[in-house]
């Protein structure tokens, strides 16, 4: 959702600024803004829709600056070198330069960025009206830019700290003052903040995708931390104002990673990862001898998990359709009674928790509020809390008692791919690792660990078969819903399925556990409601095969993802994808690929935003 970038160095702000936002462009936003401090004068930028609308903005402007102010957006004077920017997804207020980001005070001299949500803002914003101070948008974040400058008393980092303690809700700040031009403030509760040290520069951004070109070495801020940046560099404290000093983390995500690499689309390029990022989820953590996994994040906790009876595991969207095959895999290979809850009701249930439950939480970004706040749920109640998070250093990540990272680089598209299959891939690892704790033979051990191992030649398999796949997606563009079908472990996939191709090409889907259809949902259909069938040669692949003839029965249209090789299946199916045969608990790896190729040539065919479908962000960063 909303991005944040600040900088503060010796080199000109504006296009590391302008750079941050485009690298945050992906976590989804609909309008943008810069604000720029030049010896003690501000220029402000805003503009609503895609980041270029900002960047034409500032190239077509016309204002007559005075000439200080016009040295701070040229190049050739050395421009300004301390800036804040920011990328807004709409909250309080509608999408437009008013409401974008950063915002000021009545002076006009202090200027913010701010995610999260500030929860009483109403009261505030009243009080301080009643004082005369003059509004100009209707968002929660203008308010705390009239609060610092109601507190402010000659030293914003005062001011700062006072009007937070006003404040209820979360935030991600950066700040600044036109009449202390030598230092730019942060501030971090329930919203991620990094910064960046760069050699005499420091970069803050609420991810480090923003950062990560400019320089490897971070500090991530925890809540209630407040940071002070200047020539010389951040200065960290903590809540109750001491200064502190916090671990340099290296940041391994590559550039490269970030960037399309020749491929139209990053969706696209994220589903042809695959074959590499299965493989670097599991890279080191297989010992084949022992049929085990090896989880290093796991070894301070191994003992309490031995003693684990029941798992509950929560997530949203992708990642809950991941958890839904990990119930599977962890109740019939680690024999342990598991469960998958949406993390947005986790807190709203009556929990039944003891000291042999663990939570475990799963989420690509490490971010999602809903996702967050069940964390805080379980440890709230004092049970073992386990992440399974891609984005290093995350809230999550942190949150946690202990977890295991996905390894998958950046994620940069919209839609979740390559961490759906690396999640599915590291339940199967935490299956081995909880089920060799118990009754899993060596043999089943050393059968799952082979498997595993030999699934990114099997992805890779299955995208040489993207031509055909397209061509299944030409045949079927012009149909306005789908129903997406598989029973036990590809009963999840037909929720995954139904996600994708709603996501990235609108086109009305629902995932049903094949076994229901006769109880309801098979009145639908009709010659102009497909189905896209996952029926790979398992242990419920006659039940499926006998859905399918019903379908067929009913002149429906199947689109079957089979096991290669499975010639009879033609006869039922229309069109027919094949994937190579694997462990049944593995196949949900595999049949995932042709689903995710299907959605994304629907939505390429239907000319769509492939990466940044409509109304979506990446990190939902909201409850
Ligand atoms: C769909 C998708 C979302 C996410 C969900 C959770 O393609 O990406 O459904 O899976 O918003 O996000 P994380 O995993 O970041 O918690």
């Amino acid at each position: 959702m909303c991005g944040i970038v600040g900088y503060f160095g010796k080199n000109e702000a504006l296009p590391i600024l302008i750079d941050g936002l485009k690298r945050l462009e992906y976590r989804g936003y609909d309008s943008s803004g810069v604000a720029l401090l030049h010896q003690s004068k501000v220029l402000c930028f805003k503009a609503v829709g895609k980041i270029v609308e900002l960047e034409k903005k500032i190239s077509e402007d016309k204002s007559p600056h005075p000439p200080l102010l016009k040295h701070a957006l040229d190049p050739e004077q050395g421009g300004a070198k301390i800036g804040i920017a920011h990328t807004r997804w709409a909250t309080h207020g509608v999408p437009s330069e008013q409401n974008a980001h950063p915002h000021s005070d009545c002076s006009g001299k202090i200027w913010l960025v701010h995610n999260g949500i500030i929860e009483n803002y109403q009261q505030i914003k009243k009080h301080l009206i009643e004082k005369g101070h003059i509004f100009k948008s209707e968002t929660d974040t203008e308010a705390l830019a009239h609060l610092i400058e109601d507190l402010y008393d000659g030293d914003l980092t005062e001011a700062v700290k006072k009007a937070l303690k006003v404040i209820t809700g979360t935030y991600g700040i950066v700040v600044f003052h036109a009449d202390e031009p030598n230092k730019i403030i942060a501030a971090k509760k329930g919203s991620p903040l990094v910064v960046g040290l760069g050699e005499n520069e420091t970069i803050i951004a609420s991810d480090v995708s923003a950062i990560m070109r400019y320089t490897k070495q971070a500090i991530y801020l925890d809540d209630g931390e407040m940071v002070e940046i200047d020539a010389n560099g951040p200065r960290i404290f903590d809540s109750f104002n001491a200064e502190i000093t916090k671990d340099i983390s290296e940041i391994e995500w590559d550039i490269n990673q970030a960037e399309k690499g020749g491929y139209p689309h990053f969706l696209i390029k994220e589903i042809f990862e695959q074959p590499e990022t299965v493989m670097n989820s599991v890279r080191g953590r297989l010992v084949l001898e022992e049929g085990m996994a090896k989880l290093g994040g796991l070894d301070a906790v191994a003992d309490k998990i031995r003693n684990i009876d029941r798992i509950i595991i929560v997530a949203c969207g992708t990642a809950r359709c991941a958890a839904l095959v990990g119930e599977y895999m962890l109740e019939e290979y680690a024999g342990i009674p598991t469960e998958v809850d949406y993390a947005h009701e986790f807190r709203y249930k009556k929990q039944i928790l003891n000291d042999k439950t663990a939570v475990i939480v799963m989420s690509q970004s490490g971010e999602t509020a809903d996702t967050l706040a069940a964390v805080k749920e379980a440890k709230e109640k004092g049970v073992l809390t386990l992440g399974i998070v891609n984005t290093v250093g995350s809230s999550i990540a942190r949150e946690t008692d202990a977890g295991i990272y996905n390894h998958v680089g950046p994620e940069i598209s919209v839609a979740s791919t390559k961490a759906f299959t690396s999640q599915i891939s590291i339940l199967s690892l935490l299956t081995l690792f909880m089920g060799r704790q118990r009754d899993m033979s060596l043999v089943t051990g050393q059968r799952i660990v082979n498997e595993i191992q030999a699934l990114p030649d099997k992805i890779r398999k299955i995208l040489e078969a993207d031509g055909e796949i397209k061509k299944i997606a030409e045949k079927y563009s012009k149909a306005t819903s789908f129903a997406f079908l598989g029973r036990k472990y590809n009963h999840p996939l037909a929720f995954e399925g139904a996600i994708k191709l709603k996501e990235l090409s609108y086109i009305h889907a629902e995932g049903f556990a094949a076994g229901e259809m006769k109880h309801g949902p098979i009145a639908m259909i009709d010659e102009n409601f497909p189905s896209f069938y996952f029926v790979p040669e398992d242990s419920v692949y006659e039940k499926n095969v006998s859905n399918m003839q019903e379908i067929k029965a009913r002149a429906g249209k199947i689109i079957a993802v089979a096991t290669e090789g499975d010639e009879k299946i033609k006869d039922i199916a229309d069109d027919v994808i094949y994937i190579p045969k694997t462990l049944e608990m593995l196949t949900p790896i595999l049949s995932a690929v042709p689903a995710q190729l299907f959605a994304y040539h629907m939505a390429v065919l239907k000319g769509l935003d492939v990466d940044k479908p409509r109304n979506l962000a990446k990190s939902v960063t909201v409850e």
